[in-house]
């Protein structure tokens, strides 16, 4: 007999429900996605997120179950998100699982959100039936994270997915997360909320029609130098740089209030916005891109070097950024890593990965006491 969790993510601005069997098949997968609530704030606004994953939270659960063909009772436990999030939106779900698990007599466990995206990766693997080797490094770059773990098995028992993981530390993020310097700059030059995804295309359209990124005479970004701990990251100087070099030249402003009222039409695809971009825009757009994704790729590389890695772990939603891909892959290869991501849904907030990283941790029996609560700074190293 198969252990059903029910997984229940509100961290953010995503309210997800998902039932996973044995911590790797997904029998159903739900979210709903605040985006169109926040988009004219630029940003997720943290008030009218929980309001919305209250109205969401119990249509979302029902909506899992009924995808999965199965009733309450066929649950045999429930994982939620408890931390680290908005405090206001992860007490929607604390609550709403804590209720749940009473009335069903069902256990309670607690799941780090920052060990669901880890667990992504290996619920994709599982589909494309690969099993990634272990010690990895593993980069969560998202709106809201930007950090670097080696992950290493929990146990020597079982199966991947019942194993468990043991995580350790190896840097972060000093201010802006990767996502988060997206969202900025796709902001200042008006292209829309999330910025990745625009970014992401603009910039691949921009390469195909062979536009080279012009390094001479636009913005150029040299690589991000931090003091300390090699493994850190910090985005706030690139955004900022974006900031100061629209300020110096005034001549990008038709184009961004052009952009800003096809945004107010609703006109806010990557085919919508690249005629109004010009040669200078998408170089810079082009530049910005390349030296993120230069700056996550080099620090991998080199933290799974450092420690011995076979294999690379990419999460979070700027994990399905295509430059990122395709410089992932080119540059482990040569070095004998292995590189996973996720498919793009399991790559943003959902809450299969939160049920499977429930699995192992309801195997070990850690499992929440009623007095279970909300952590906001919740870590896992
Ligand atoms: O994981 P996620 O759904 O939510 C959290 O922040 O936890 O990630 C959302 C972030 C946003 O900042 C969005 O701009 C970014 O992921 N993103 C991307 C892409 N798709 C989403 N960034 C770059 N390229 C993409 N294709
Ligand atoms: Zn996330």
């Amino acid at each position: 007999m198969s252990i059903r969790i029910l997984g229940i993510e509100s961290s953010c601005d995503e309210t997800a429900a998902a039932i996973v069997a044995d911590g790797r098949d997904i029998l159903s997968s739900v979210v709903a996605s605040q985006m169109d609530i926040h988009r004219k704030y630029g940003g997720v606004v943290p008030e009218l997120a929980s309001r919305e994953h209250l109205r969401q939270i119990v249509p979302v659960v029902r909506e899992a179950l009924a995808q999965a063909g199965l009733s309450f009772t066929e649950i045999d436990a429930i994982g939620v998100t408890q931390g680290p999030g908005l405090v206001g939106s992860l007490l929607v779900g604390v609550t709403y699982g804590k209720v749940l698990a009473l009335e069903l007599g069902k256990p309670l466990v607690p799941v780090n959100h920052l060990e669901g995206h880890v667990h992504a990766v290996f619920l994709e693997s599982h589909i494309a039936g690969i099993t990634p080797e272990l010690p990895a490094v593993c980069l969560i770059v998202s709106g809201g994270h930007t950090l670097l773990y080696q992950v290493q098995p929990r146990s020597e028992n079982g199966n991947l997915s019942s194993r468990g993981f043991l995580y350790r530390r190896l840097g972060g993020t000093r201010d802006d997360a990767a996502g988060e310097a997206y969202d900025k700059v796709a902001r200042l030059l008006a292209l829309g909320y999330p910025g990745g995804p625009v970014i992401d295309q603009l910039a691949a359209r921009a390469a195909a029609s062979g536009a080279p990124p012009n390094s001479k005479d636009g913005l150029s970004f040299g690589p991000v130098k931090i003091k300390g701990n090699p493994y850190d990251f910090s985005f706030s100087g690139i955004k900022t740089a974006v900031l100061y070099y629209l300020r110096e030249h005034p001549e990008f402003e038709g184009e961004i209030e052009a952009r800003r009222l096809a945004l107010q039409q609703g006109r806010r695809k990557a085919s919508d916005l690249l005629p109004l971009c010009s040669p200078e825009t998408l170089s810079l757009i082009s530049n910005f891109q390349s030296a993120v994704v230069h700056d996550l790729v080099t620090r991998t590389l080199a933290a799974a070097a450092e420690t011995g890695a076979r294999t690379i772990l990419v999460s979070g939603g700027v994990a399905a950024n295509s430059a990122l891909r395709d410089a992932f892959a080119s540059k482990s290869a040569p070095l004998g890593l292995n590189v996973f991501f996720p498919s793009r849904a399991l790559s943003t907030d959902n809450a299969a990965m939160i049920a499977a990283a429930a699995y192992p941790h309801l195997l070990a029996g850690e499992v929440a006491s009623s007095d279970l609560n909300a952590e906001p700074n919740l870590r896992i190293a």
